[in-house]
């Protein structure tokens, strides 16, 4: 991978000026393959805590089920065989790959959408689908497929172009974020979305080392800024003991390039408004903000009142839409956070449409 060093820069400035700011180079990256627990991303894509998901779901045969993040159908292909012939999954996924992928797999009571979530209620009602009288499945984030195919530009361990599209027919890409967006804005990006401390720091070298192409330059550059900001010698130091320096603000360009919190808002009304009574919500998360935005949703649908507290009666007439299933979030287990480490941050959310 190319380096840009102080010396490779144009000159005509003073030495003080020709620094990085944070005295931040860029260097060879390291090869680690590593995502802690001695598993590299090179792992097929497993389920996430799929039983649960299963069991919350409480499939039967004959009902209408939406799997709204497909990816590679581990989910999806269980929710189909479980719930029958006379059912009707529909499988949706903003990844062109991954639908592709999946038609040659689900068998026929399977219906795949290449769409973003987001959309999911057009895309049912253009089919003549208003209701979905099974239940909704989500699980957030990008699948292993993704982080694998180092073209797609996701992952810190693989040298690829800056893309990170989910939907690569669609929207900027990393590379155009990282390159045109001010340091101030990638600075809120990278603090709001990756909860990185030294989000100011890894702005600032962002924007002194423009332009950036590749996912092995930014992954250097973050873990260059935090060697240096918190003196420590290695990157398992850096970010605890099983990530990657680079992990958080990666996730934070991934979830700025895909919209994800808004789309994450606009599928969790639809899924309300669609889901008829008795159906089920399930939602995995991998992300604190994308859980409190879960959590704060099926509280505010389950409530009977939202009046202020101290208003002696009720005037808003409101009905309580959902009951909360899982009133903590389910995380996965030991066991499976061993076979699988994308599960250990994952929290699962269900509750159950009322009227
Ligand atoms: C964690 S993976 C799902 C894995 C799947 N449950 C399985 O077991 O194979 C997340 C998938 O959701 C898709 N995705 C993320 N955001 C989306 C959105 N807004 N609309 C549609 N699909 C989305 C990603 O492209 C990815 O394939």
């Amino acid at each position: 991978m190319p380096s840009k060093s102080r010396s490779s820069r144009k000159s005509g400035k003073g030495e003080a000026e020709h620094a990085s700011p944070n005295g931040v180079e860029l260097s060879n990256r390291s090869k680690g393959s590593d995502l802690g627990n001695g598993q590299s991303e090179d792992a097929p894509h497993i389920p996430v805590m799929l039983e649960e998901c299963l069991d919350l779901l409480n499939i039967r045969p004959g009902r209408t089920y939406l799997d709204a993040t497909a990816g590679a159908g581990g989910h999806l292909l269980r929710i189909a065989g479980d719930a029958g012939k006379g059912s009707t999954i529909f499988g949706v996924d903003r990844d062109r790959y991954a639908i592709e992928r999946l038609q040659k797999l689900v068998p026929g009571n399977v219906r795949l959408i290449h769409s973003n979530y987001s959309q999911f209620r057009q895309n049912l009602s253009e089919q003549g689908v208003t209701t979905i009288d099974g239940g909704i499945l989500a699980d957030l984030g990008v699948s292993s497929m993704q982080l694998d195919e180092a073209e797609r530009g996701f992952s810190f361990l693989r040298n690829g172009p800056l893309d990170m599209r989910m939907d690569q027919s669609k929207g900027q890409t990393a590379e155009d974020l990282l390159n045109t967006a001010s340091e101030h804005e990638l600075a809120d990006i990278i603090f709001r979305y990756g909860e990185e401390r030294f989000s100011r720091q890894i702005a600032r070298s962002i924007v002194y080392h423009r332009p950036i192409k590749t996912t092995g330059e930014l992954s250097d550059l973050v873990g260059n800024t935090l060697r240096k900001f918190q003196k420590q010698k290695s990157w398992k130091d850096s970010a605890g003991p099983s990530k990657h320096p680079a992990t958080r603000t990666f996730q934070a360009i991934r979830m700025a390039v895909n919209e994800e919190l808004q789309c994450l808002e606009k599928f969790l009304e639809d899924a309300l408004a669609m889901l008829a009574p008795g159906a089920r919500l399930v939602v995995i998360t991998f992300h604190s903000l994308e859980d409190r935005m879960v959590k704060q949703f099926l509280r505010t649908a389950s409530a009977s009142c939202v009046c202020p507290p101290r208003q002696p009666v009720c005037t808003c007439n409101k009905t309580s839409q959902l009951l909360i299933i899982t009133r903590k979030p389910l995380v996965a287990d030991e066991k499976e956070v061993l076979a699988n480490v994308r599960s250990r941050s994952a929290k699962l959310r269900a509750a159950e449409k009322l009227v």
